[in-house]
């Protein structure tokens, strides 16, 4: 099948764009289908290292880059990454879809506005203007890309937009000025870089997939953020999970043949919400997981909460997504730890087991984790599957057994080529 995606199965952070980058060889196209610059992927080619928001992972390779209809566009930052990664000398061509949503300057200042009113109630969201712009888009009053291809209705739909979003600000108290003329003339700047790149991008992908052409769609966020099937409120604001690929670029679901699912070989979560195998990080196993594997948010620079791998959660993202293949990331973070722990099913306060994610929030607040235990490992061996140690290799097959889906690829460092291939 000429299809892929890639999707997280956790709470975002998995490595998804090293995945990506890996397996874009094969592909023409590299395709975003939800999501905004709340994503953050890291790419490792030898001494460079790029993070990527908006732009396809594929990109840094020179693949052909999609940002489809399902995602949520900040303009300045998408011309500020396109520019940024031509100055590396990076060549590749784009396509942003016309349908695609813009973020605009007032979606910040309510995404701000938002969460200071929730207080201790807040998501910690990444402050973008994810949720508002998804907002606007739900409420039919959202301004698109192919809006900055006509000047007269851009200015139109960003002053009606203006006045109301003017007065939601003053209703969460805030004194910030919006002034739409501004506005509508930094995006006519944006628009001057852009334009060329606009177009319907799911006809392009329809005709693609028609031709045989390779296509990787490329997930953003983790399934647990998935704002149907995730740890509501505490999610961000699209769907992360399978249903949002199809919808998101244009194809139809039966298009998408493998579904490669990045599992980090433990678990982490940046911002608030429940997260049941969570474990402290100052000091012990939570503190060499968050200082070896560096978590610290690759958009925000925020620490990020560490605790050992959940099953029961990379199964939701599983079933969910028919993930058909794992590429398991940071085996090598694990390393050097006596033992290692995977959290199979939860016991719940009633004194039962569950091996699903209970629906209910504070139900999965209090989900006790039961863990199995498995043995260390040192080091990871050559980089070939039968370089890896005895121990790993059976920590990874228990993965293949409890998920069902084959172990594709294994991440043994953060480079490109520290990719071990089943
Ligand atoms: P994404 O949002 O899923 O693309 O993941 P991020 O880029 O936000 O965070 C993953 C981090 O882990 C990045 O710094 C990657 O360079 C790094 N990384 C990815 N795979 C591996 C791996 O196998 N080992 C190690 N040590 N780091 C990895
Ligand atoms: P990648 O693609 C990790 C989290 C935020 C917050 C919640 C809502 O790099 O894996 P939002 O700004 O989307 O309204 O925030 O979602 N979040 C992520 N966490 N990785 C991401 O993306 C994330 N994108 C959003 O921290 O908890
Ligand atoms: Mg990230």
């Amino acid at each position: 099948m000429a299809v892929s995606a890639v999707v997280g199965t956790q709470w975002g952070d998995e490595g998804k764009g090293k995945i990506v980058d890996y397996l874009a060889e094969r592909a023409k196209y590299v395709v975003r289908f939800q999501g905004g610059n709340n994503a953050g992927h890291t790419i490792v080619v030898g001494d460079d290292t790029f993070k990527l928001h908006l732009l396809p992972s594929g990109c840094v390779s020179g693949k052909t880059g999609i940002v489809g209809n399902g995602c949520v566009v900040d303009p300045f930052v998408l011309v500020e990454e396109v520019e940024g990664l031509k100055a590396r000398g990076v060549e590749f061509d784009l396509f942003l879809s016309d349908r695609a949503h813009l973020i605009l300057p007032y979606h910040k200042l309510l995404d701000g506005a938002e969460e200071a009113f929730k207080g201790g109630r807040a998501v910690g969201t990444t402050g973008r203007g994810i949720g508002p712009c998804y907002q606007d888009k739900a409420s039919r009053t959202g301004v698109r890309a192919g809006d900055l291809l006509h000047p007269e209705r851009l200015a139109e739909r960003v002053n009606d937009n203006v006045a109301v979003k003017q007065a939601i600000l003053g209703a969460y108290g805030r004194e910030d000025e919006l002034d739409a003329e501004e506005i509508v003339n930094d995006l006519m700047g944006a628009a001057e870089v852009l334009r060329p790149f606009i177009t319907d991008t799911a006809a392009l992908l329809q005709d693609a997939v028609d031709g045989g052409d390779g296509v990787l769609l490329e997930g953003a966020q983790g399934v647990m953020l998935d704002i149907d099937h995730g740890t509501y409120p505490f999610v961000t604001s699209s769907n992360v999970a399978s249903g949002g690929m199809a919808s998101g670029c244009g194809l139809a679901p039966r298009d998408v043949g493998d579904v490669i699912g990045v599992v980090k070989a433990y678990t982490t979560r940046v911002g608030a919400g429940p997260f049941p195998s969570e474990l402290p990080t100052d000091a012990g196993v939570g503190k060499h997981l968050a200082e070896v594997g560096h978590e610290f948010g690759t958009t925000t620079g925020r620490p990020r909460r560490c605790g050992w791998l959940d099953l029961v959660v990379v199964n939701h993202a599983v079933r969910l997504c028919g993930v058909t293949h794992l590429a398991v990331t940071k085996m090598d973070v694990l390393a050097g730890l006596d033992e290692v722990q995977v959290c199979t099913h939860y016991e719940l306060p009633d004194g039962t087991t569950t091996n699903r994610v209970p629906s209910d929030p504070e139900l999965f607040a209090a989900a006790r984790p039961v863990y199995e235990t498995f043995e260390g490992w040192s080091e990871l061996g050559d980089g070939t599957w039968q370089g890896l140690p005895a121990t790993a290799r059976t920590y990874l097959q228990f993965l293949r057994e409890k998920t069902g889906a084959q172990i594709k690829l294994v991440g043994i460092g953060p480079g490109r080529s520290e990719t071990v291939v089943r």
